[in-house]
């Protein structure tokens, strides 16, 4: 347990009905006094309390630009109704119960049709908020699913919001690729963002089901150190900042050139990485660094002493050869290689385990291998100038490319924030009505 987390509150049967209570009023699209009050509490608990929470009302959607949380777990439903307003009621219910599970309380249904749920499962009673942040997001097949337009939405799909090409090298497997919905928990414990995805999943009954889910996670390196990924190397020295407002505006959010709901939101692309750690742990560090163009242990450009040092791409050793490789991983991403292309990347290692290959072709490796490797997410404010910008070239010769595999991802359309007692996404209902 953290000191974040004995610091915390703890769920109350009377946190509960208020809560209860406040989803009850979901319908009416406002919260109730009941669940204004029970947000209140969570929220003006003490200086100390103030520690495990973020923000879930903004301009901005939670979970992007939020110092990144310690585990994430994301979700992609496929819509599974006809209906409009049955997606509006889902996207309704999901906000009303993201601003409760954001701010460390429990939600439950409200009166279901021919039976009573069980009430919030305790598992998560006694934990805090532990800084839970809750990102939705919609996939192409909210707008057209096989050529229907199911909702009448299509018109509204943002010109930015391109299907992503298909790369070299990338394995997506059909399940687990894709989705109408998208939501990324991110919290500093693993319990509080499944707690949160399985409340949301139970709330979409009957409308929206799972297609895909994915969980990660990054160690704590501390507030001023770089996480590491698990090559071993910083990840996420190269990001713009973000507490630079100007940055995030430039690489970030959506603008002007957006459809007005898109405005403040981004546009999220995920990859489910696989790294092959049984051959990449049997490689020379000195051959590793030359894969990215940094240093392993100061995480340093090649060339340079510090992990903030500038990226020297036109340097030359006494050979008259690139200190930086033609195709190691950050010449290739860095902006001087591609016109000034950036993103914001937020990613985490996945673990799930060890499967049995068995080649029968040299060099007839047999065994066990970790099923591992990093769920690579980045938001943009235009995906044609960011993602896909960057990885034509990447993925094609990337030195990196040798251990990575893409197996599995999204490209999701993730609408400004909402407003307190708006619901995220209304105002893209509302332009098509
Ligand atoms: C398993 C997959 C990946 C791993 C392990 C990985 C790892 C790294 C590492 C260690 C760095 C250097 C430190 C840093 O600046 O953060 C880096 C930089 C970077 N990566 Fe990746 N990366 C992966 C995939 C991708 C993908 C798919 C893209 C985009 C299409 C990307 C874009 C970038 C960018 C833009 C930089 C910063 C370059 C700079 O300005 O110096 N990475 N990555």
């Amino acid at each position: 347990m953290t000191d974040h987390d004995r610091n915390e509150p703890r769920a109350t049967r009377r946190g509960f009905l208020a809560a209860t209570a406040g989803l009850a009023a979901v319908a009416g699209s406002t919260l109730t006094p009941g669940a204004a009050q029970a947000l209140d509490a969570a929220q003006g608990a003490g200086v100390e309390a103030a520690k495990t929470t973020e923000p879930f009302w903004g301009a901005h959607q939670g979970g992007i630009i939020t110092p990144i949380q310690t585990h994430t777990y994301f979700a992609a439903f496929d819509l599974a109704t006809d209906k409009r307003g049955a997606v509006e009621k889902l996207l309704r219910a999901w906000t009303a119960a993201a601003a409760l599970l954001c701010a460390g309380q429990p939600v439950d249904i409200p009166g279901a049709d021919d039976y009573e749920p069980a009430p919030d499962p305790s598992d998560l009673l006694g934990l805090s908020a532990s800084r839970l942040t809750l990102t939705f997001g919609f996939g192409a097949g909210l707008f057209v699913k096989d050529g229907r337009d199911r909702y009448g939405l299509g018109t509204h799909r943002p010109e930015a919001f391109v299907d992503l090409p298909n790369f070299p090298g990338e394995q997506l497997a059909p399940a687990r690729t894709g989705g109408d919905l998208s939501v990324q928990a991110c919290a500093d414990n693993p319990q509080v963002a499944f707690h949160a995805i399985r409340q949301l999943a139970r709330l979409a009954y009957g409308v929206a089901q799972i297609r895909w889910v994915q969980a990660g996670f990054n160690s704590d390196y501390g507030a001023n150190n770089t996480p590491r990924n698990l090559m071993g190397f910083k990840d996420g020295t190269g990001n713009p900042s973000t507490n630079d407002p100007k940055a995030m505006d430039a690489v970030v959010w959506a603008g002007e050139e957006a459809p007005a709901w898109m405005r403040g939101g981004s546009y999220l692309v995920i990859r489910r990485a696989r790294i092959a750690l049984e051959h990449w742990d049997r490689m020379k560090v000195a051959f590793q660094e030359q894969t990215f163009g940094r240093r392993k242990l100061s995480g340093a450009p090649l060339g340079a002493d510090k992990e903030l040092d500038p990226v020297d791409l036109d340097a030359k050793d006494a050979d008259g050869n690139p200190v930086i490789p033609e195709n190691s991983h950050v010449r290739l991403a860095h902006q001087a290689s591609i016109e000034g292309s950036r993103i914001l990347r937020r990613a985490f290692s996945y673990n799930d385990g060890a499967n049995f290959t068995a080649e029968r072709w040299p060099p007839w490796r047999q065994g066990m291998e970790f099923d591992a490797g990093l769920v690579f997410m980045c938001y943009q404010r235009d995906p044609r100038s960011g993602f896909i910008k960057i990885f034509e070239k990447m993925s094609r010769f990337d030195m990196m490319n040798q251990f990575v595999t893409n197996t599995g991802g999204g490209h999701f359309a993730i609408p400004g924030g909402a407003v307190e007692g708006e619901f995220i996404g209304q105002r893209l209902f509302e332009a098509s009505t």
